[in-house]
């Protein structure tokens, strides 16, 4: 390590010494009035455009014109298993199983369908924990899913604020308030990183704290996926979700990812079933209803 100075000098000194430097090579950023390029600080928002990208475009659309249906199963990247090409690297990237974890549709939508496949209140059990100040279309998520189940939000939802005077949660803080909701929490809702302060919340001591009060622990992972390194198998999280168009850099409009814990894909719930939760061999019987993929492979 070198010491820091608030100075030029000490930002190229770091940037020379960055292994990770040649990959910005790989990617188109915005150019300020004089033709240089901007500093970009938005990849929180969208990430940069991949140089490679509209050649990954071209190959898909060349297989469309040239094969039409035909590139479900022929082409470069047969489509049926489109899925399928990405789960190696998320399953790296938020550190779980390629059976864990998948793409499809967007961060909210993935977040309503996972929380109604785990939110399962009873008349004692059905406060949902979150940050004050979480994204808000996961506070609609949120306040929309009790309002379904029933339940009167102001009731429901407790929102964890910091401490008068302060800007960040402090972790003591957030286990606390699950310990005192007790055996009246049916889950835990969190971001891993708050969109607007930045902060990076202890997602597996969140997590063991609500399975010790007989709770779910589901997070938004949209500023965390490609951005900061997660254990989600080994910390038992039980659901996540996250979108691509920030660190991961896939584009506006991106595909979203999503997590499920295999504890749960053993014990499959009876919702939101589609050819698509099928094993390959099963995928297209309509005889039987689907027999999720099971741990032992896709
Ligand atoms: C933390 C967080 N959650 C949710 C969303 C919304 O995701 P989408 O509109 O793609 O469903 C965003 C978008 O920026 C976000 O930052």
């Amino acid at each position: 390590m070198f010491a820091f100075t608030d100075d030029i000098s000490y930002a190229q000194q770091a940037d020379a010494r960055d292994p990770l430097k040649h990959f910005r090579e790989q990617f188109y950023f915005p150019r300020r009035p004089d033709g240089s390029d901007a500093i970009y600080f938005c990849g929180n928002s969208l990430g940069l455009q991949p140089k490679e990208v509209v050649n990954a475009i071209d190959t898909e659309l060349t297989t469309w014109r040239n094969l039409a249906v035909g590139g479900y199963f022929g082409g470069t990247n047969p489509w049926l298993r489109y899925h399928e090409y990405c789960t190696p690297a998320l399953a790296r990237i938020m550190g779980c199983k390629a059976t864990e974890v998948t793409v499809m549709n967007a961060l909210t939508v993935n977040l309503h369908l996972l929380m109604l496949s785990f939110y399962r209140p009873t008349n004692t059990r059905y406060k949902v924990i979150m940050e004050a100040g979480a994204f808000p279309s996961d506070q609609y998520a949120v306040e929309t899913l009790v309002k379904h189940a029933g339940f009167d939000p102001e009731q429901a939802i407790i929102e964890i604020s910091p401490r008068e005077g302060e800007k960040l949660l402090r972790t003591e803080d957030i286990l606390t308030q699950i310990e005192l909701a007790g055996d009246s929490l049916a889950m835990v809702m969190f971001g891993g990183i708050n969109y607007y302060t930045g902060q990076l919340f202890n997602i597996q001591a969140i997590t063991a704290k609500a399975h010790a009060c007989g709770a779910i622990a589901g997070f938004d992972l949209a500023h965390v996926a490609g951005n900061v390194p997660m254990q989600l198998h080994d910390w038992q999280v039980d659901f996540a979700v996250w979108c691509s168009y920030k660190y991961l850099n896939a584009g506006p409009g991106a595909i979203g990812g999503a997590f499920v814990h295999e504890k749960h894909a053993i014990h499959p719930g009876s919702e939101g079933g589609g050819v698509m939760m099928n094993k390959p061999a099963l995928k297209w019987k309509r005889d039987s209803f689907p027999k999720p993929k099971q741990v032992d492979g896709i």
